[in-house]
């Protein structure tokens, strides 16, 4: 018998990959996907508890298919992810109607869990052990990397890949829940990576985003012999095939020279860099266990400029961490001013239980003021990228095509040609008019005009001459 399936992914890219090979493995086993939960017979949320609001988003769609389960008992309903991993048999209590719980840890297990449900097994259950539940050895095995083979028909876009590299994270930064939910840091053999990466080449895959939460903290030891991200780049560099290779996201203390100068030196290597500070001030820093001062996240950020000086960067900011005055907001301001980052992702403090801030610092900056740090913060942020795009006017730049824009609004008039996206090799999002035979291909384009979030620009004809350009700056073909 088919079976619909609908899945709901919030949270990072990690998340986006695992609801990937979900659906893959479940496919493989007859499923069938739908867009709307009213559809499916199995409906599962991957969920993200970065934040309490990811949480909430999650138990009001649970609460939401109360009734539906009660119409429908055979409808299966399955919460996977990092809050299955943190709330473990609370969201049984919090959602009696649920089915399936399933930690990032053992998603393998799901076609087998959903198998046994579907044969009247009842609740299932399923997470790593918690990080002091036993030996480090221990914590790890129960924390398995979900890597299955790639399955070409059942990426989302066929030119681009997510590709995993490590998971878990051990820097314990006080605010954070990943590394209670996501397990200790546990970087995969890079033959096994090679091989999934000359897999999804020959299935025409063109870039890969290497994931991992410290991807620059990447080591992998065999035979005595350590391979670090730098080495791992060099080797997925020969690849034919693979045009772009990003990876995300850095921490600011790993981002060592060597790394620098493989992404200066390998052309495939994106120009562009995640390297979230959080805060400007060195108390708030050293409150949050960043292990690093803010003049030392300067210099690093000097080191990229000298060593790639059109690299993009860009940054994650908490505002409003527990006992964060003005002064220390201020101080994030002036290095968000003075960094000019590509784009910064700004997020109010949200306290995660069981974390050290939790624990140890009040959470005492009110709602309003947070709220009114993270606008402040966004308005110095955006003024800069729409500087710095504006900089792009007029300019030829290379997109890798990635398919219609959101508001495709020409589609249906003009068949073929629609409007698309493509992010340039410093990771900007352009906009273009352009036959839909362009998806997956690098295509040259001239910026005629940005903001702070894209730029626009039309497609580069062999010969660009003075016309062409003309033509590309009148904004009303578009
Ligand atoms: N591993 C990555 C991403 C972690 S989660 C890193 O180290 O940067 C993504 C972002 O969420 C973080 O960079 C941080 O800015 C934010 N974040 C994490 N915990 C948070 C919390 N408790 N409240 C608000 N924002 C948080
Ligand atoms: Fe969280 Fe810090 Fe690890 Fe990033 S490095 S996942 S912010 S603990
Ligand atoms: Fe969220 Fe888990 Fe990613 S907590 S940010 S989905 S690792």
């Amino acid at each position: 018998m088919s079976r619909k399936l609908y899945i709901e992914t919030v949270g990072c890219q990690m998340n986006m990959l695992d609801s990937e090979l979900v659906v893959a493995s479940l496919r493989k086993e007859g499923y069938q996907l739908v867009g709307a939960p009213r559809e499916a017979d199995t409906i599962l949320f991957n969920t993200c508890s970065v934040r309490q609001h990811a949480e909430d988003k999650i138990y009001s769609a649970l609460g939401r298919l109360k009734h539906a389960k009660t119409r429908h008992p055979d409808k299966i309903i399955g919460v996977l992810g990092c809050m299955a991993q943190k709330d473990q048999r609370l969201i049984f209590e919090r959602a009696p109607f649920v089915d399936l719980v399933v930690g990032p840890g053992q998603l393998h297990q799901i076609p087998e869990l959903l198998r046994q449900i579907a044969a009247g097994g009842g609740r299932q259950l399923e997470v790593s052990l918690d990080r002091t539940a036993g030996s480090r050895q221990e914590v790890e095995q129960s924390f398995e990397s979900y890597d299955p083979l790639r399955d070409e028909q059942m990426r989302p876009t066929p030119y681009q890949a997510f590709v995993r590299i490590m998971i878990g994270c051990d820097k314990f930064c006080t605010y954070c829940i990943v590394p209670a939910v996501r397990g200790p840091e546990q970087s995969r053999p890079p033959e096994q990576i090679e091989a999934e990466v000359r897999k999804l080449a020959t299935e025409g895959c063109r870039e890969i985003t290497l994931l991992g939460q410290t991807v620059n903290s990447y080591r992998h030891t065999a035979g005595g012999r350590a391979t670090r991200l730098a080495d791992l780049l060099y080797l997925l560099h020969d690849i034919s095939g693979i045009d772009r290779i990003k990876f995300v996201t850095n921490f600011p203390k790993d981002m060592t020279d060597d790394l620098l100068h493989a992404v200066r030196d390998l052309p495939k290597c994106s120009h562009y860099l995640h390297v979230p500070a959080q805060s400007g001030s060195n108390e708030v820093l050293r409150r949050m266990k960043r292990g690093y001062r803010a003049e030392e996240y300067r210099e690093m950020l000097a080191r990229i400029r000298q060593t790639i000086p059109a690299a993009a960067v860009t940054s994650d900011f908490i505002v409003g961490f527990c006992g964060e005055t003005e002064d220390d907001f201020q101080a994030t301001a002036a290095l968000v001013r003075e960094s000019r980052f590509k784009n910064s992702f700004i997020f109010k403090y949200s306290p995660r239980p069981s974390t050290k801030a939790d624990s140890l610092f009040a959470d005492d900056v009110p709602e309003d003021v947070k709220r009114r740090r993270n606008n402040e913060l966004l308005a110095i942020q955006n003024a800069i990228s729409e500087e710095d795009n504006q900089a792009f006017l007029g300019r030829r730049v290379e997109v890798l095509v990635e398919g219609p824009s959101k508001s495709s609004r020409k589609q249906a008039a003009d068949g073929d040609v629609l409007q698309l996206t493509g992010r340039t090799n410093c990771d900007r999002i352009v906009v273009f008019e352009g036959n839909r035979r362009l998806i997956g291909q690098l295509v040259p384009l001239l910026v005629y005009d940005a903001n702070a979030f894209t730029l626009f620009g039309s497609v580069i004809t062999q010969h660009v001459g003075p016309e062409v350009y003309e033509l590309a700056l009148a904004p009303d073909r578009f």
